[in-house]
C-alpha cells in the first residue's frame, strides 16, 4: 500500500455500499477499481453510476483478474466470513461491515487468517467515530466518570424492522442484537 493510489473493490453493492463508495470517492488517493455482487444487474448498475470499471458476480473471479489493495465487504452477514477470508488469502486488506460474522467461530477464523496473512481486517463499527462516542471517551479519559465497572446500553431503530434479509436468520444470523447490539456492545467494551 505504499503506491500513490490505493486500489479498492466493493463486494456487495446494496444499500450500505453507497456510503463506502461515496466516502472512497472523496479520497484522492483511492481508486475504485471493481464492484462485485451476486446480483449481476445491480453490480452493473452501481458500477455505471460511479464509474467503476470492472464488474463481477463472483469475488473469486475478481481477485483472480484485478489487483486490489483493499475491499469493502458489504454483503449480507452470512457473506462476511467467506468473502473476507477469500480476500485476505488473495492478499487484499479488508474493511468488513458489522457484524463481523454470524458467530464467534467464524469471526475467529477471519481473525486467524488476517494474522496468518499479515493483511488488515477492520470492522465497520462506525459509531465509535461518532461525536457522542468521542465525547464520552473524552470525559472518561479526563477521569470524570471515575473507575467504570458497569455499563448499561440500549438502542432503538427509528425506522422499525427493515424486513428482507434482516429477518432471515440464515442471512442475518440473528435479530436486533446482532444487527444493532453489536455497535453498542462494541462501544461499551472497547471505547476508542
Ligand atoms: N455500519 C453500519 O452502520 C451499517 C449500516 C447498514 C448496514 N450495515 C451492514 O452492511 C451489510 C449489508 O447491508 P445492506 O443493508 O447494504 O444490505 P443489502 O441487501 O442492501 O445489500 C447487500 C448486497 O450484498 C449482495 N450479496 C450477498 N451475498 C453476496 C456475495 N456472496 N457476494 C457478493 N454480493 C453478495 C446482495 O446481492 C446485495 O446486493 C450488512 O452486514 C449490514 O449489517 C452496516
Amino acid at each position: 500500500m505504499s503506491k500513490e493510489r490505493v486500489r479498492v473493490g466493493i463486494i456487495g453493492v446494496g444499500s450500505i455500499s453507497h456510503a463506502h463508495i461515496q466516502a472512497y470517492k472523496q479520497l484522492p488517493n483511492v481508486e475504485l477499481v471493481a464492484a462485485c455482487d451476486i446480483n449481476a444487474q445491480r453490480a452493473e448498475k452501481v458500477a455505471k453510476q460511479y464509474g467503476i470499471p470492472h464488474v463481477y458476480a463472483d469475488y473469486n473471479e475478481m481477485f483472480k483478474e484485478v489487483e486490489l489493495d483493499g475491499v469493502s465487504v458489504c454483503t449480507w452477514n452470512n457473506g462476511h466470513a467467506p468473502a473476507t477470508i477469500a480476500a485476505l488469502k488473495a492478499g487484499v486488506n479488508v474493511l468488513c461491515e458489522k457484524p463481523l460474522a454470524l458467530n464467534a467461530q467464524e469471526a475467529q477464523a477471519m481473525v486467524d487468517v488476517a494474522e496468518a496473512t499479515g493483511k488488515l481486517l477492520m470492522v465497520g463499527f462506525v459509531r465509535r467515530f461518532g461525536e457522542n462516542a468521542q465525547f464520552l471517551k473524552s470525559i472518561i479519559e479526563q477521569g470524570e466518570l471515575g473507575k467504570i465497572y458497569y455499563a448499561k446500553t440500549g438502542c432503538i431503530r427509528r425506522c422499525g424492522n427493515p424486513g428482507g434479509w434482516f429477518s432471515d436468520k440464515k442471512r442475518s444470523g440473528g435479530g436486533p442484537l446482532i444487527d444493532l447490539g453489536v455497535h453498542i456492545i462494541e462501544s461499551a467494551l472497547d471505547p476508542m
